[in-house]
């Protein structure tokens, strides 16, 4: 369970002044279920996500991990969650499973449980076929593979991808999508973010909406459809861009 608090967040911006990023952010994402985090480019979710990873300090406002404090038991944290980035791009001369080994020692694993954790991860995720190159020389779609074995490689209680599917075909996007849906199934707390519309309805159990830094809105996709009178989440979306002057004639 992640437990959000009233976060508050901000960078140095021009002329030293501070630019509020994160303005009073609170949600729950629990086990069993899948939270999305929806917003335009630079709403904030990258920030959300990187605060909940202990990576970022909130200047206000509380984050717990399965009841641990993101700013008192970071390490703790670091322990139980899986996070991927972004902008995690692997390279270099390393293969998957180097890597895996790699990011399995860092996490403090034992050897025997690492290589049945690659073994389980390689059939899974089906990377038995370049589990041995060099990650330089793979696809998107199998790099992105890769980085989703190394983020879960010590089984994390909690997961949270950024953007996950962000560059793959519809295949390769389907198993990012059906890893998650079992993941969860699996008792563990998912928070998803994304663009993609139809990804989130599939998948997200309840979602928050944010834009220019605020929660706008925080709920089960059921009730959005019903309160905006909308069947299609894009157009309560856009509903809500449009009442925030975000998009025009809408
Ligand atoms: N380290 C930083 N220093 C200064 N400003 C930052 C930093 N990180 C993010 N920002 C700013 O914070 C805002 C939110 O960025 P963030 O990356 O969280 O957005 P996002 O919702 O993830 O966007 P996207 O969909 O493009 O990934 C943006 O205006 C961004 O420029
Ligand atoms: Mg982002």
């Amino acid at each position: 369970m992640v437990e959000v608090k009233e976060l508050y967040k901000s960078f140095p911006g021009k002329k030293g002044k501070k630019t509020d990023v994160l303005k009073d952010i609170n949600f729950k994402a629990e086990p069993g279920k899948i939270y999305g985090l929806l917003g335009p480019n630079g709403a904030g979710k990258t920030t959300t996500l990187r605060s909940v990873a202990t990576l970022l300090k909130p200047d206000k406002g509380t984050i717990t991990v399965n009841g641990f404090d993101t700013i008192k038991d970071a390490g703790k944290v670091r322990s139980i969650i899986g996070f991927l980035t972004s902008d995690m791009k692997l390279s270099g001369n390393l293969s998957p499973k180097e890597l895996m080994y790699f990011f399995g020692e860092l996490n403090h694993l034992k050897e025997d449980y690492i290589k049945k954790r690659i073994t389980e991860l390689s059939d899974y995720l089906g990377m038995n076929d370049f589990l041995d190159k060099p990650i330089q020389k793979l696809s998107t779609g199998m790099k992105q593979k890769a980085s989703i074995a190394v983020s879960i490689i010590h089984d994390p209680e909690v997961i949270m991808f950024d953007e996950p599917t962000n560059g793959l075909d519809i295949l390769a996007s389907k198993i990012v999508v059906d890893f998650l849906y079992d993941y969860k199934k699996s008792g563990k707390t998912v928070i998803l973010s994304t663009h993609i519309m139809s990804e989130a309805e599939k998948l997200c159990d309840s979602l928050g909406i944010i834009m220019d830094g605020t929660l706008v809105e925080n709920d089960t996709l059921e009730n959005l459809r019903e309160k905006y009178s909308e069947e299609r989440l894009e157009n309560v979306f856009f509903k809500l861009a449009s009442e925030r002057g975000l998009l025009k004639n809408v």
